[in-house]
Formats: structure tokens, C-alpha cells, sequence
């Protein structure tokens, strides 16, 4: 299995931080945000990563991260996504990184303190399809809300007005080689992205669809000034020996 770690986007609600620097550079308590979803994806036993990112700064990455080898990669490749038309967007920019495997595709401005071994294994059991992995949350509107009923998915909902539940999908999505020719159906959302939501959606569709609840917290650092500093104190508080770095 192949990782996915998206590093582009517009960064626009923590803006002015973002005005001179890619989001994903800032530091959360001592380390550039970056850092965390690759040592999440490394903790899973993954070690050959794609980096999409975009905007002004994606020479910076290079800078910090190199070969990866300080993380203990076996192989780190860049990509370059030349407008933010969305994550499924970014993601399909990594079919022939992809090569036929299958992928674990994080968002580089998530945080977890739990291990995605398990859920790594749960999806290779599955064998084919897409997992995504849930949390339960105060303000579900912020993000992909997920119904649930007798322990199956049936609905996945990008930023509703009134969600129906304080489950949402994380950043964290396990897909097998199909979903390229997913994306590649996509029509851009109202906000004129094509969206991850419309993907899993149409796993959920073809009975596809399954699901692990993350263990621990669980930070989207990017989704308000408020959520960037609690990521912060969350890691100052759990110490980095809990993010197994
Ligand atoms: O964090 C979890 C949430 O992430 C999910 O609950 C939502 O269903 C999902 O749509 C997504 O929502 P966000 O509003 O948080 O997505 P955002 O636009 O902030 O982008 C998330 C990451 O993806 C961010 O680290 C930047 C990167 N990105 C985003 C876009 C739109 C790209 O690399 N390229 C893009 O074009």
C-alpha cells in the first residue's frame, strides 16, 4: 500500500498566517504541521508516500523534508496541484504514483494520536472497496457527516446545515486502484471542487463503503484558529511519545 499525503489548497481560513507560507509548513507545538501525517502513515508501515501540494511554496518542502529519510521513507515524490480544485482533485493527480496499489490518503493538516495499523489491516481484509475513518465531534457542520444505521453507512453528507449526527469523516480515507476512475467522473461541487465526499459517496453507493471509529484525539489544525491552537495543546499535553515519534 501506497500513501497520499495532500500539502496544497488555499489555507484561506487561517489566513493572514497562510498569506506568505503553505499552511502545512506552520509549526503545531514543536514541529512543522507536515510532520504529523507522515509520521501517521509511517506508523502504518507505510514508507513510499506522494506529496501533492501547490501555491507558492512547494520549494519548502523540499527544503524540510528532502528524501525523507529522517522519517525512514523509502521513497518520498512531490507533486504539483496548479489551483486548488479540491482533495479528489489532488488525489487523482497521483494515479501513476498509484500504479495499480492501493492507497491510504491522509490530509496534510490532520493530527491522530491512535495508530492506523488497524484500520490499515481492516481494509486489506476488506480486499476491495474504500474504509474511511470517523470521529465523533462538537460541530459536525464543519465537516463530512456521517448517518449510520445497523453498523452500515448510509449517508455521507460535505458540511450540512442541519447534520444528523456528530460523526464525520476524518481526513483519513483507505481507497483500492478504482478510485481514479471515480474521480475522473467527478463534476465540481457548488463550490467548484471536486469533492471527496462525492467519491466516497459513490463507494457507499456500490456497497462498498466501510468504516473504522479513530481511537484517541483526533485535530483538522486548518478548520479555524481555534481548532489550530487546541491541535497545539492537544500534542504539548499528550507529548510526543504518544504521536510515536
Ligand atoms: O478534515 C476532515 C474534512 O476534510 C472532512 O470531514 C471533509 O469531508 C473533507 O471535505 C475535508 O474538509 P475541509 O474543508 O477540511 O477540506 P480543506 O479544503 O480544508 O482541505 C483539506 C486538506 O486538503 C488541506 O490540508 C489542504 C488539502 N487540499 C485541499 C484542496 C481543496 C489540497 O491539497 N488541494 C485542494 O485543492
Amino acid at each position: 500500500m501506497k500513501g497520499v499525503i495532500l500539502v496544497g489548497g488555499s489555507g484561506s481560513r487561517l489566513d493572514p498566517l497562510t498569506r506568505v507560507t503553505n499552511k502545512h509548513l506552520l509549526p503545531i507545538y514543536d514541529k512543522p504541521m507536515v510532520f504529523y501525517p507522515i509520521q501517521a502513515l509511517v506508523n502504518a508501515g507505510i514508507t513510499d508516500i506522494m506529496l501533492v501540494t501547490g501555491g507558492n511554496n512547494a520549494g519548502d518542502f523540499l527544503r524540510l523534508l528532502g528524501n525523507g529519510s529522517d522519517f525512514g521513507l523509502k521513497r518520498l515524490h512531490y507533486t504539483y496541484q496548479d489551483r486548488p480544485a479540491g482533495i479528489a482533485h489532488a488525489l487523482g493527480l497521483t494515479r501513476d504514483f498509484a500504479d495499480g496499489d492501493s492507497l491510504l490518503l491522509m490530509l496534510g493538516d490532520n493530527i491522530i494520536e491512535g495508530n492506523l495499523l488497524q484500520a490499515r489491516r481492516n481494509f486489506e481484509a476488506q480486499g476491495q472497496g474504500a474504509r474511511v475513518v470517523l470521529t465523533q465531534v462538537e460541530n459536525p457542520a464543519s465537516y463530512g457527516v456521517v448517518e449510520i444505521e445497523n453498523d452500515r453507512i448510509t449517508s455521507i453528507t460535505e458540511k450540512p446545515a442541519n447534520p444528523k449526527s456528530n460523526l464525520v469523516q476524518t481526513g483519513i480515507y483507505f481507497y483500492d486502484e478504482r478510485v481514479f476512475d471515480v474521480v475522473s467522473k467527478l463534476q465540481p461541487s457548488g463550490r467548484g471542487e471536486l469533492e471527496i465526499t462525492d467519491v466516497n459517496n459513490h463507494y457507499l453507493q456500490a456497497g462498498n463503503l466501510e468504516y473504522d471509529i479513530l481511537k484517541g484525539f483526533w485535530a483538522d489544525c486548518g478548520e479555524s484558529f481555534e481548532m489550530y491552537l487546541e491541535s497545539q495543546n492537544l500534542v504539548a499535553t499528550h507529548g510526543a511519545n504518544k504521536l510515536n515519534f
